[in-house]
């Protein structure tokens, strides 16, 4: 319990979308008062942050770190916290993230996509658009295919439970190696090629820091079997994109459903653009919506507020 603030209590909403919709879902305990600063663009901010002590916020321009000399708490609007991660945020802000809201969605996208490869979705819709009845083709099932999670934090766990529930058996990779439900074996990232050469499906859901930056190279994907697909959902950065380019090219793996790049958009000349076994998605796999993140906040708000100490707090020594 530290000593509450005092009134009144300045917080910047930023969002270059959305802001006015992350606003209005705020609430503030009626007994205190907050102004709220709504911005869309950095000099909007920039007119604001020097009084500001608490952020709530999705990717605000880093130049705006080094102005604010009374933020305390930083919340972050989506999955990630890697763009808080850097030296302009002063070391004294708090950042906290929002577990529990991407898990779900992401557990359908992995799940779906799964899918879309065992069903030969793509085969009897082309089939179709030549009026073929192509009965000799089988899908496949779910039911008894390994999927290997790099990452079983509170969205790896999610994906996990899901994929068990449709029958998959999950392996996963974390820095710990420690047991979590529904995964059936956890391995440290020194036997990272012996979960991968497991997999059925390979699942990249960790945080981009220093120790994952790469993890995902050419021995990784070499370690992969041919009939394996990747699925990165978690930061582009993660998997060495030159090593997987040729690894797709080659056809060492089956193909890929990649959702993040290390440059997002990804360049219109890209030749991942082009290749038949890679399905692209714009960073949707885990959408942020006011409605969801709101409760955390206003969780987080309440706690600040009275002096108590906030959940969700990220590692900065850990990355995440
Ligand atoms: C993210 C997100 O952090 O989309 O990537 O929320």
């Amino acid at each position: 319990m530290t000593t509450p603030p005092a009134d009144p209590v300045s917080v910047l909403v930023y969002h270059p979308d959305e802001a006015e919709a992350y606003a209005r879902l705020i609430r503030v305990p009626s007994d205190r008062r907050v102004d709220l600063h709504v911005c869309a663009t950095e000099t909007d901010a920039a007119a604001v942050i020097g009084d500001v002590q608490v952020a709530y916020a999705w990717k605000p321009p880093a130049v705006l770190y080094g102005k604010a000399r009374r933020l305390t708490w930083l919340q972050a609007m989506g999955a990630g916290v890697d763009w808080a991660l850097i030296p302009q945020l002063p070391s004294r802000v708090v950042i906290t993230r929002a577990p529990g809201i991407f898990g779900p969605w992401m557990s359908e996208y992995v799940l779906g996509w799964c899918s879309w490869v065992t069903q030969k979705t793509e085969v009897y819709r082309a089939a179709q658009r030549e009026r073929r009845w192509i009965d000799t083709v089988l899908p496949g099932r779910l039911r008894g295919k390994t999927l290997t999670l790099v990452g079983v934090g509170d969205i790896g766990r999610e994906i996990a439970r899901v994929a068990r529930a449709v029958g998959m058996h999950v392996l996963g990779v974390s820095r710990s190696g420690v047991r979590v439900p529904a995964v059936e074996h956890v391995y440290r990232p020194g036997h990272l090629a012996r979960a991968l050469a497991a997999a059925d499906f390979v699942v990249v859901v960790v945080p981009l820091t220093k120790k994952t930056r790469g993890l995902i190279d050419e021995a990784a994907l070499r370690a992969m079997r041919p009939g394996a697909w990747l699925l990165n959902i978690g930061r582009g950065a993660v998997v060495d994109e030159a090593a997987l380019l040729t690894a797709l090219q080659e056809r060492r793996i089956a193909g890929a459903i990649l959702d993040v790049f290390p440059t997002e958009p990804l360049p219109a000349d890209h030749p991942l653009w082009s290749l038949d076994n890679v399905v692209i998605t714009p960073h949707v796999a885990g959408p942020s919506t006011a409605e969801e993140i709101a409760p955390v906040f206003n969780d987080n708000l309440a706690r600040w507020l009275r002096g108590r100490p906030l959940q969700h707090v990220v590692d900065r020594a850990r990355g995440y």
